[in-house]
């Protein structure tokens, strides 16, 4: 293309242009060269994909295989001790997203009834007494405090919980060793201990399940007897990860964002019918969930380059977001801007499941912070706020704010 870039030695993932922004580097290789090949950590070359188009092409041809990642370790080649790969990884059951058709088709299709717009449509009452609860309890607490904590965690993990049927009493276990899995900086070795301690908590829970049904999905696949235990363990794993930790941090890295735009945020709270766009450009603007792995099964052209059969290809969301070609001021939030067609749900047949559960728990849950908190602010500067860089789902680890007035 146009001007020669250095190929790219590992991940860019440094936030040097701005907690909200792409690494520079990634933006100037998405306007060079949107299929660049890189060498991973290890040595071994793949490719690095950061156009919009170029990245829903990637994503809806099945030929790119999601067989990658280890279930949803992002990162593979970024932990210490990952071998490298030399063919499709070998499968977690149950564990869909990182799998293929036709065992993803089987699996998936279990679960698209559970989340369809008018099931979770049927949930939305429910979800907004879920945020207005916890809400009651933040404004009996002394500012300052964690929102992360107290409001942002909370919220999506009480609604996944309750969905699938995992006592909410136990989100010690999955809470915790959910985030050492995500963590970057871990090795291989901690990382399997904390997915085997999720791993064995779950089998016992689905296992139960099948016994003694409850009303829950977890319960309605256990009756399934097609599905084994591991699978359904898999699938509850899944579930329950991909559940809470996303949008948990979409509401506190988006809240965060909106306190910097202050003018915005406004608006917002002047017109709470602008929250669904709003949420859509902030899903856009953070994708929080912004690197993913496939696995090139034969040679394929994509954006005047031939992938090599046998590659690693990343694809980095946040980059595609933010590419001119599709979205006009591509690095401004502005909250009246028509962001559908982000890719921050992904694209093609692995497209996010829990979308619309997502966006029910987006729109209650900054619909109730903004009214009920008018006066909401950060408690420490901008700058001193500790940013998720070390994980593979972007964020803030904590999000300490403050108030003055609270309102009913
Ligand atoms: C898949 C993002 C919330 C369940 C995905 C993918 C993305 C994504 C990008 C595609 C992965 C790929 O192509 O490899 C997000 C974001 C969320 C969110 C940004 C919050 C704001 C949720 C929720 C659930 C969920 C609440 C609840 C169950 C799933 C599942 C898949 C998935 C099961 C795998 C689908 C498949 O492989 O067919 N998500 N997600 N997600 N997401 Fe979400």
């Amino acid at each position: 293309m146009s001007q020669p870039v250095p190929i790219p030695h590992g991940l860019p993932m440094e936030r040097d242009a701005g907690p909200f922004d792409p690494p520079r580097r990634l933006t100037r290789l998405r306007e060079a060269r949107p299929v660049s090949p890189m060498i991973f950590p290890d040595g071994h070359e793949g490719y690095l994909v950061t156009g919009y188009d170029e990245v829903r092409q990637v994503m809806a041809d099945t030929r790119f295989s999601s067989r990658q990642d280890l279930g949803i370790v992002h990162v593979p080649f970024e932990t210490p001790g990952m071998p490298t790969p030399t063919e499709p990884s070998p499968q977690m059951p149950g564990v869909f997203v990182a799998m293929d058709p036709p065992d993803h088709t089987r699996l998936r299709r279990r679960l698209t009834g559970a989340f369809t717009v008018k099931r979770m449509k049927t949930l939305e009452a429910h979800i907004i007494d879920v945020v207005d609860r916890q809400l009651d309890d933040l404004t009996r607490l002394t500012p300052p405090v964690d929102l992360v904590k107290e409001f942002a965690l909370p919220v999506p993990s009480l609604v996944i919980c309750e969905l699938l049927g995992v006592p909410y009493e136990d989100r010690e276990t999955f809470q915790v060793n959910s985030a050492k899995f995500l963590e970057k900086e871990v090795t291989l070795e901690e990382k399997m201990a904390a997915l085997g301690a999720l791993t064995t908590y779950l089998a016992e829970l689905v296992t139960g399940k099948r016994a003694t049904p409850g009303d829950d999905i977890l319960s309605d696949l256990a009756s399934d007897d097609d599905l084994t235990i591991e699978e359904l363990t898999g699938v509850a794993f899944l579930l329950l990860l991909a559940g809470h930790e996303t949008t948990a941090n979409m509401l506190a890295l988006g809240t965060f964002a909106l306190l910097e735009h202050p003018e915005q945020l406004a608006e917002l709270r002047a017109d709470p019918a602008l929250l669904p766009d709003a949420v859509e450009e902030l899903m856009r603007y953070l994708s929080i969930a912004d690197i993913f792995y496939r696995y090139a099964t034969d040679d394929i052209e994509v954006g005047g380059e031939t992938i090599r059969k046998g590659s690693t290809v990343v694809v980095a969301l946040l980059a595609a977001n933010r590419d001119p070609r599709r979205f006009d001021n591509a690095d401004a939030l502005d909250i009246h801007r028509k962001a559908r067609g982000h890719v921050s749900f992904g694209h093609g047949i692995h497209q996010c499941l829990g979308q619309q559960l997502a966006r029910i728990e987006m729109r209650a849950g900054f619909e109730g912070l903004l009214r009920r908190f008018p006066t909401l602010q950060l408690a420490i500067p901008a700058g001193d706020v500790k940013l998720k860089s070390d994980m593979n789902i972007y964020g803030v680890h904590e999000l300490p704010v403050t108030w003055t007035e609270t309102a009913e």
